[in-house]
């Protein structure tokens, strides 16, 4: 039987609109809540080293505020950790982050920094705190991240919608053909399956369809859709997509 796709909304651009002009609104709790009300099954925030976006004081109102569970974003560094342990997330997903880019540019490289990851993931797992990698779907991040005994993988969809930008038909079979494989894959390792980076309305049907994906996450497009068409409605429409594609696969 195909599991039940959970929607995880990023409400990191939320905060980046707030801090444009410093102050406090628009307020990413708010958005949390709506995006509560509205159907969402989770909360994903990235707290960047450099606070472009989400504060400390927004990840202590979200574990104070918020019922549904946090996934909380963030680089592998002794700082980070503390805040993890401080304020126990139901998950971290772990990425890399380099200063100077816009966005979440590519997966973790677990391969070739096992040691690190494994001390690093050992620690959140011992505070009952799941841990997620964001990686590339390809076989041997895949492979690494169930030997350093992560609970979860987050497969980067990055790729995937690029080429749906490019219109490029093989392109984009190519792409949605190494999230279909790096899901398979992950699964049968015993591994949870998430995927999320620039999905939006176009993009998600295709990503909701592959059985072994249980979560996807998704911030930038459904924040910039709500400028249009308000958040509520943008979170809902995304979730109704995601509904359609899983229930055609059932
Ligand atoms: N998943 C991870 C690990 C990310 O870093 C991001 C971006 O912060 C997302 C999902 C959401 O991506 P987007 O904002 O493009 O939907």
């Amino acid at each position: 039987m195909t599991e039940f796709l959970r929607l995880g909304v990023n409400i990191d651009h939320v905060a980046t609109i707030r801090n444009a002009r410093g102050g406090a609104h628009p307020d990413p709790i708010k958005a949390a809540h709506l995006a509560s009300a509205a159907g969402a099954d989770g909360i994903t925030a990235h707290l960047r080293e450099d606070r472009r976006h989400i504060s400390d004081s927004d990840i202590a109102r979200l574990r104070a505020e918020i019922d549904l569970p946090l996934n909380l974003e963030m680089a592998i560094t002794e700082e980070m950790g503390k805040i993890a342990l401080r304020h126990k997330p139901n998950a971290c997903c772990l990425v890399p982050e380099k200063r100077q880019e816009i966005t979440t540019e590519g997966g973790l490289d677990i391969a070739g920094n096992n040691n690190r990851i494994n001390d690093f993931s050992l620690m959140l797992q011992e505070k009952k705190i799941r841990v997620s990698l964001f990686i590339d779907p390809v076989e041997a991040q895949i492979q690494a991240s169930a030997n350093v005994g992560a609970d979860i993988i987050e497969l980067h969809a990055g790729a995937y919608s690029e080429a749906f930008i490019s219109g490029d038909q093989k392109r984009i079979s190519h792409e949605l053909e190494k999230l279909r494989i790096g899901a398979e894959i992950g699964h049968s390792l015993g591994l949870e399956v998430h995927a999320g980076h620039g999905l939006g309305f176009d993009t998600v049907s295709a990503v909701a369809a592959i059985p072994q994906i249980v979560e996807l996450n998704i911030g930038h497009f459904l924040i910039g859709e709500a400028i249009f068409i308000g958040l509520e409605a943008s979170i809902k429409e995304i979730r109704r997509l995601m509904n359609k594609a899983r229930a055609a696969t059932s």
